[in-house]
C-alpha cells in the first residue's frame, strides 16, 4: 500500500446483502471501490453486532484492493492478532475504547498491519495529537457509530484541525458516516482523503445490477473532487 492523498472511496459492506458478501465485494471493486470497509461491532462499545475474525477471514480472498477493518469493540488488544490472521490490511481502533491507545497502535503495527485511530463525534481532535507518529489513519466519525444510514454530523472544523496537526506525516484522514454526494464536498474541502460510504454506495444496486454501485461511487467521488478543484 503506497501513500497518497487522492480521494479514495471505501464502501462499507454493512450496507451489502449479508447473504452474499463474496459477490458484493467483487461487485463494488469491479465498479471502482478503492478500499473495502468492514465494520466490526461488539454489542457493547456500540449497540449492534456484526463480524468476528472468521467472517473477516472469509471476506479476505474476495478483496483485491485494501481491507480496511474498523473495530467498534472494547477491549481491542486481545483481538488484534486474530484480525491480523484474518487478513486485515488496516486495523482501526477507537480512542474511546480503552486507556492505552499507544499500546494498541504499537501492537497493531507489530502484527504487520497499518494502524488507524477513530474518534467519535464527541471527541476533540486534540485527543489523538500525541498519537500521530504511531498511526497511519485517523477516522473521523460523522455519525455516532453503530448503524448505517444515519444523518451526517458536520465535523469540518475537527477535520481541518487534524489536517493541520498531521502536516507532512503520511497519515490518511478517513470520514465515516452519512457520506453522500451532498456531504462529500464538505469533508474533502476540509482535508479528508478516504470517504467511507455505506448506504450511498449500495442504494438501488445489487450484484445482478452492479452498474448502480459504479454510478453511486462515481457520484461520491466526483462530488468530493469538485471541492478540490
Ligand atoms: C457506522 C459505521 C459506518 C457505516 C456507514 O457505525 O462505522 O461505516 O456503515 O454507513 P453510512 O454510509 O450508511 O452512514
Ligand atoms: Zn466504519
Amino acid at each position: 500500500m503506497s501513500f497518497d492523498r487522492s480521494i479514495k472511496i471505501a464502501p462499507s459492506i454493512l450496507s451489502a446483502d449479508f447473504a452474499n458478501f463474496g459477490q458484493e465485494i467483487q461487485a463494488i471493486e469491479a465498479q471502482g471501490a478503492d478500499w473495502v470497509h468492514v465494520d466490526v461491532m461488539d454489542g457493547h462499545f456500540v449497540p449492534n453486532l456484526t463480524f468476528g475474525p472468521p467472517a473477516v477471514n472469509a471476506f479476505r480472498p474476495h478483496v483485491k484492493t485494501v481491507m480496511d477493518v474498523h473495530l467498534m469493540i472494547t477491549p481491542v488488544d486481545p483481538y488484534i492478532q486474530a484480525y491480523a490472521d484474518a487478513g486485515a490490511d488496516i486495523l482501526t481502533a477507537h480512542i474511546e475504547a480503552g486507556p492505552h491507545a499507544h499500546r494498541t497502535l504499537q501492537a497493531i503495527r507489530a502484527a504487520g498491519m497499518k494502524a488507524g485511530i477513530a474518534l467519535n463525534p464527541g471527541t476533540p481532535a486534540e485527543a489523538v495529537e500525541h498519537l500521530l507518529d504511531l498511526t497511519d489513519l485517523v477516522c473521523v466519525m460523522t455519525v455516532n457509530p453503530g448503524f448505517g444510514g444515519q444523518k451526517f454530523i458536520d465535523m469540518s472544523a475537527k477535520i481541518r484541525r487534524l489536517r493541520e496537526m498531521i502536516g507532512d506525516r503520511p497519515v490518511h484522514i478517513e470520514i465515516d458516516g452519512g457520506v453522500d454526494p451532498k456531504t462529500a464536498p464538505l469533508v474533502a474541502a476540509a482535508g479528508a482523503d478516504v470517504l467511507v460510504a455505506g448506504s450511498a454506495v449500495f442504494k438501488g444496486g445489487s450484484v445482478s445490477n452492479p452498474s448502480v454501485y459504479g454510478e453511486n461511487i462515481h457520484a461520491v467521488r466526483a462530488a468530493a473532487e469538485s471541492a478540490l478543484s
